[in-house]
């Protein structure tokens, strides 16, 4: 159960902030969550109370530090199900991507073998493959969504083949919110030799995750949509793949030796891709995040954000102004427009009302062929959002026409 009146008072963003005059309401989740006391205090006692680096001091505080990290990579693992040495400290989604394309596909992928994305896609599980393609010479396809914009196990199965190594592809998408069922992507993706590279960007801040499960090769996902800092992240990799695997970035801290003749011998996963003085505070502070989210329990958010997600579909049937364009999808984000009104014109009058939704194409550009429109509004929520909340951007929407009258 999640008492809300109590979690809170646990945010200072939610204590009494307004915009434009209005008591804020922020349903821009999904872009990043808001961030607990205990998550801002683990920060700043790093910074107050034993700034040092990690692994290079001999020194009681810099000890403190090399503690304070693989407690936290312990913590982490725990809450994947995976072990601490398969997991990767990076700077977030976009980084874990790129470290698995360059570091992986740049390594094993080849002339003619195929990489497999959906077009729901957000840009960070796009990019760095149309770059592995280009200079590897392998090709992309799309694995085709269902009519909704959901990717099925089935839709997987009619289009690879022995010719596919790599399937790259969200657990949950950003846009439409479906929940992929990732074991059985897994599956296939194993039955044809390929490896499947999941972004948990969207899920692992929403609900229980279990690698060992699932049988995911690589999972990244964001310090940041989790309450954790900014610039945080983790890529999850098998460690049979990670000792395959070249690093991404090269540089301190990643080496047991190395000499004039460019031999260089780079210690073993994780610390083989963790170049360079890490980001200390974010790893203090994702670790808070996690303690934070325990104690909740996955499975209770997971539950009160699909609750709060039928609210607000239901509530926003009622506004015959509104286009909602998943209303069947799991996940507590809600991709709507105002009829004949611009979405990035809706996204400021519902400012101008207190309420913070994100506008445009969400970084997944090639979504808009599917969904046919140039852009949307979306609403994402968290397990701190309420029903009331839900109302007051409700109540927004049914007012979205009257946008050119929003500042006067
Ligand atoms: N990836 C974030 C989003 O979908 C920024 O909004």
């Amino acid at each position: 159960m999640i008492d809300i009146e109590k979690i809170r008072k646990d945010f200072p963003m939610l204590e009494g902030k307004s915009m434009q005059g209005k008591p804020l309401v922020y349903l821009d989740n999904a872009a990043t969550s808001f961030k607990p006391y205990s998550v801002i205090k683990a920060v700043t006692d790093y910074y107050a109370n034993y700034t040092s680096n990690s692994h290079r001091g001999d020194y009681d505080i810099a000890h403190q530090v090399d503690v304070m990290v693989e407690d936290t990579r312990k913590k982490v693992a725990d809450f994947i199900n995976s072990k601490p040495t398969e997991v990767v400290f990076t700077s977030g989604t976009s980084m874990s991507i790129n470290m698995v394309a360059f570091g992986y596909g740049m390594k094993f992928l080849k002339s003619g073998d195929e990489i497999l994305l959906t077009q729901a896609e957000h840009a960070s599980n796009v990019l760095p493959w149309f770059k592995v393609a280009e200079m590897t010479g392998a090709q992309i396809n799309y694995i085709p969504l269902d009519k909704e914009g959901r990717l099925t196990p089935e839709n997987l199965a009619k289009v690879i083949s022995s010719k596919t190594k790599i399937v790259a592809v969200a657990h949950v998408t950003n846009v439409l919110g479906f929940v992929v069922d990732i074991k059985e992507i897994a599956k296939i993706a194993h039955a044809q030799g390929a490896i499947l590279v999941c972004d948990g960007a969207q899920s692992v801040p929403h609900m229980k995750t279990n690698v060992k499960d699932w049988d995911v090769d690589f999972l990244s996902f964001s310090g940041h949509k989790m309450l954790g800092p900014t610039g945080i992240g983790v890529l999850y990799g098998k460690f049979s793949l990670l000792e395959k695997m070249d690093p991404f970035m090269t540089g301190g801290g990643q080496t047991a030796k190395f000499d004039m003749c460019g031999d260089v011998n780079f210690l073993a996963p994780p610390i083989k891709f963790e170049a360079g003085t890490q980001n200390l505070a974010g790893i203090a502070g994702l670790g808070a995040a996690i303690d934070y989210l325990t104690n909740i329990g996955m499975d209770n958010i997971e539950e009160y954000e699909r609750n709060l997600k039928r609210y607000a579909v239901e509530k926003l049937a009622e506004a015959d102004n509104v286009i909602v364009y998943n209303p069947h999808s799991e996940a507590g984000i809600v991709t709507f427009n105002i009829k004949d009104v611009f979405a990035q014109d809706a996204a400021s009058f519902f400012n101008s009302r207190g309420v913070a939704v994100r506008s445009g194409q969400h970084c997944a550009k090639i979504l808009i062929d599917f969904l046919h429109v140039v852009s949307t509004c979306r609403a994402s929520f968290y397990f701190y959002n309420t029903k009331a909340e839900i109302d007051a951007f409700v109540e927004a929407a049914r007012h979205g026409g009257d946008f050119l009258d929003a500042y006067l």
